[in-house]
């Protein structure tokens, strides 16, 4: 697999500035650049795969293929056991376009008490590094847990209240940011990414 060397630049496929400070973050000790797409004038692509990697290697692909360099893109979602999987690619769209999640969770709760199933539910997070040529390479990480209601407390975003994570007593909403950071599935899937891609320090 080919690894990012000290001094590359990577574009990083999205436009949320949150997500780009925590790649920064990420990618700094390694000695790797990151550019944001919005930087380099790249337009983001509509998300149109079934699958959390097929979307995330679309997002790198376009970018690593318009700025010229490698690119990396991450996709995720909320996985309900009772919904078949749903939300799942469509976490985000489920708050609508005022990105409102106290609906999105009233939903999941309404339909998954509907199925009368019981509450596991997963996070998943795809990460893709794609090269200008077309290799890509995609790194998934999961973290499993118990949906609650009523949701709890004030951290995190998206679904993090309702989600339990297995083993803990605290919701993601309730944990301290850095101890979501640590067992997340985003954490779980750059960790499978650094080892595979990127020269240890
Ligand atoms: P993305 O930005 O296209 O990956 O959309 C991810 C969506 O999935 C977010 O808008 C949230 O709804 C949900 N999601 C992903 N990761 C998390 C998480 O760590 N906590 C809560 N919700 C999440």
């Amino acid at each position: 697999m080919r690894r990012l060397q000290r001094g590359d630049t990577i574009v990083i496929a999205s436009h949320n500035p949150g997500k780009i400070r925590e790649i920064d973050d990420l990618l700094r000790p390694y000695g790797v650049a990151p550019v944001s797409a919005g930087d380099l004038g790249i337009s983001e692509p509509e998300e149109t795969e079934a699958t959390f990697a097929g979307n995330a290697q679309l997002k790198a692909l376009h970018c690593a293929r318009a700025g010229g360099r490698p690119a990396l893109a991450d996709d995720s979602g909320l996985e309900v056991q009772a919904l078949e999987g749903a939300p799942g690619i469509y976490s985000a769209r489920w708050a609508g376009p005022g990105k409102d999640f106290s609906s999105a969770m009233a939903r999941v709760e309404r339909e998954m008490a509907a199925r009368n199933g019981h509450r596991m539910a997963n996070f998943t997070a795809a990460l893709c590094l794609a090269w200008p040529d077309g290799e890509t390479h995609v790194f998934e990480g999961k973290v499993y847990g118990q949906l609650v209601w009523p949701p709890r407390g004030g951290e995190g975003f998206g679904y993090d209240p309702m989600f339990l994570p297995d083993g803990e007593a605290l919701t993601f909403g309730e944990m301290e940011p850095l101890k979501k950071h640590a067992i997340s599935h985003r954490a779980r899937a750059f960790k499978l990414f650094v080892a595979a891609c990127l020269e240890a320090g």
